[in-house]
C-alpha cells in the first residue's frame, strides 16, 4: 500500500499522531484517493449510502474528474474509513460537497470534520470562494457538523430546495463563503 499523499496521520480516535510512515493497523492516514481505491471505495460509499450510493461508473468517472479533490481515511488494512469529495466548476470559483462519509462505528470521534477541514483548506488553497452542498434535512449530524463550520443555508426559504432530487427528495442547501 502506497502512503503517498500523506497528509495527516490519525490514531483510531481520530487524535493527530504525527507524520511519519506509511498507515499501520490502528491508524488512519488521511490522503488523497488513488485509482486504487476505488473498489474500496465503492465498497465503502455502497454500506453508508446503501440505495443512494453513486453507481460503479458514477464513481470512477468522479474519481477521473476530480481526483485532486477526492480525500479518503485509510485504516492501512486495506480498508478505507471514510471519505470526501469536491466537485468545482468549470470557469467559476464554486466548488460543491459531492459526498461526505465516515464508517458507522469510526464516527463521533472527530473524522468527519477532519475530512471537512482538510478538503475546505485544499479549496480555499486553490482559490475557491464559495463551497456549497446538498443535505437531507433531517440529517442532524451532518447539519451540525457544517453549520459548525460556518456553513449557512442559501436562501430562500432557510435553503429548503423541495423534490430536489425528485418526487419527495427535499434537500437543504447550504453555502460557505472561503474569501
Ligand atoms: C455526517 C458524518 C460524516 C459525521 O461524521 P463524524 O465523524 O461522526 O463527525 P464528527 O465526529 O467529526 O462530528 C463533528 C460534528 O458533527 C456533529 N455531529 C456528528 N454526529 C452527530 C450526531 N450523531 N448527533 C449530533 N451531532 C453530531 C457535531 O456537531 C460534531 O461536533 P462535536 O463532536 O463537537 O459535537 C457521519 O455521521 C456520516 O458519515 N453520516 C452518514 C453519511 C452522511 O450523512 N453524510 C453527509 C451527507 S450530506
Amino acid at each position: 500500500m502506497t502512503a503517498e499523499p500523506l497528509e495527516r496521520t490519525l490514531d483510531r480516535h481520530g487524535r493527530l499522531a504525527g507524520p511519519e510512515g506509511f498507515p499501520e493497523p490502528g491508524r488512519l492516514v488521511l490522503r488523497g484517493a488513488l485509482e486504487s481505491d476505488l473498489p474500496e471505495l465503492r465498497r465503502l460509499d455502497e454500506e453508508v449510502f446503501q440505495e443512494v450510493a453513486y453507481p460503479a461508473f458514477l464513481l470512477r468517472q468522479l474519481y477521473d474528474v476530480y481526483a485532486q479533490h477526492f480525500l479518503v481515511l485509510d485504516d492501512g488494512a486495506g480498508g478505507l474509513r471514510g471519505y470526501v469529495l469536491a466537485a468545482t466548476t468549470a470557469f467559476g470559483r464554486d466548488s460543491w460537497i459531492l459526498g461526505l462519509c465516515v464508517t458507522e462505528g469510526d464516527r463521533r470521534h472527530g473524522l468527519g470534520r477532519e475530512l471537512m477541514t482538510e478538503i475546505l483548506a485544499r479549496l480555499r488553497q486553490d482559490g475557491i470562494d464559495t463551497v456549497r452542498l446538498t443535505v437531507e434535512p433531517a440529517n442532524r449530524a451532518a447539519i451540525l457538523l457544517y453549520r459548525s463550520l460556518g456553513f449557512t443555508p442559501e436562501e430562500p426559504d432557510g435553503g429548503l430546495r423541495r423534490d430536489y432530487f425528485g418526487p419527495g427528495e427535499h434537500r437543504q442547501v447550504l453555502r460557505l463563503e472561503l474569501c
